[in-house]
């Protein structure tokens, strides 16, 4: 390891479960010598394995549903109290869609799920990033990061509307970039992942077949979730000073592929 990340606090947002993207990134950012605070929502945190995590990082978990205002302020301001200062860097590692969930078609929205699938996986953001700047929570050349998923700029007809709530998630990332930029020199990036076999991602219908077709569509296979903590803290450290208001691709390639031989040769079989 390279203490990138030595001497900076943050938080995490998102560890489920030891397959969750924001876990492996809380075991790489720990390596990298960063401290942070983990949070869940209240009913993940009784349901997930977080506590493992914590004690492992030697981090506190403060819990707070990403859509409640009074919850984010309650953990920014006890995140800056436990960590001694304000924060380099927020993971928003958050995804949820009821209409997913309850097996409804995208031409079949119920429109309370769809509200709620929006406020938890995008709006959530524009929410944790306001109340960091209202608090002045974020250091000078700090880094913000979302996750995100391509099917905000191509149709993955299984991804249903959580393809929406990507697509306003990256409009967030820009808007809310433009002022965190101007006004207190912090970036803030979404990284658009490959399908990853977690919780959220194997909620999605005929998840096996896509992860397969992804692998043999990209010519370095398809990012891990380890491979996804790497990157991320990259974007965490001062190696990236000035990459802000960005969506980027970390897919092995998928994204600017037509069509690769592996998946011409299937079609190609008896
Ligand atoms: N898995 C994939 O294929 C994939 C691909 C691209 C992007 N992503 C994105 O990566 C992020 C992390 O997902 P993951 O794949 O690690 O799955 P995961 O299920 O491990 O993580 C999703 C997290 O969102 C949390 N969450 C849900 N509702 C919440 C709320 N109201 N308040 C706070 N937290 C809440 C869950 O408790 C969970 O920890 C999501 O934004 C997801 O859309 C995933």
């Amino acid at each position: 390891m390279y203490n990138l990340l030595k001497g900076k606090r943050g938080i995490i947002f998102g560890a489920l479960d030891e397959h969750s993207i924001a876990w492996k990134t809380a075991e790489r950012v720990h390596a990298e010598g960063g401290t942070f605070v983990l949070t869940n929502a209240p009913i993940a945190l009784r349901m997930g394995t977080i506590n493992e995590l914590a004690e492992k990082t030697g981090s506190q978990v403060i819990p707070a549903d990403a859509t409640s205002l009074e919850d984010l302020e309650n953990l920014i301001t006890k995140a800056q109290e436990i960590l001694g200062g304000k924060l380099d860097f927020v993971l928003h590692s958050i995804g949820m869609s009821v209409n997913v969930r309850k097996k409804r078609h995208y031409t079949d929205q119920n429109y309370d799920f769809t509200h709620k699938g929006w406020d938890i996986s995008a709006v959530s953001f524009h929410k944790v990033m306001q109340t960091l700047y209202k608090q002045d929570a974020m250091n000078e050349w700090g880094s913000i990061v979302a996750l995100t998923y391509m099917a905000a700029q191509r149709s993955f007809p299984d991804y249903n509307d959580m393809a929406d709530n990507k697509a306003y998630l990256e409009s967030i990332a820009r808007s809310f970039g433009y002022f965190f930029g101007n006004d207190k020199n912090v970036r803030v990036n979404t990284i658009s992942q490959s399908p990853t076999p977690t919780t959220a991602g194997s909620g999605v219908k005929g998840f096996d077949g896509f992860i397969a077709y992804a692998e043999k569509m990209s010519p370095l296979g398809n990012a891990t979730a380890q491979d996804c903590a790497d990157y991320t803290v990259s974007l965490f450290s001062d190696l990236t000073k000035r990459v802000t208001m960005q969506n980027l691709f970390h897919d092995g390639g998928f994204s600017n592929v037509g069509v690769s031989k592996e998946v011409m040769e299937k079609f190609m079989e008896e």
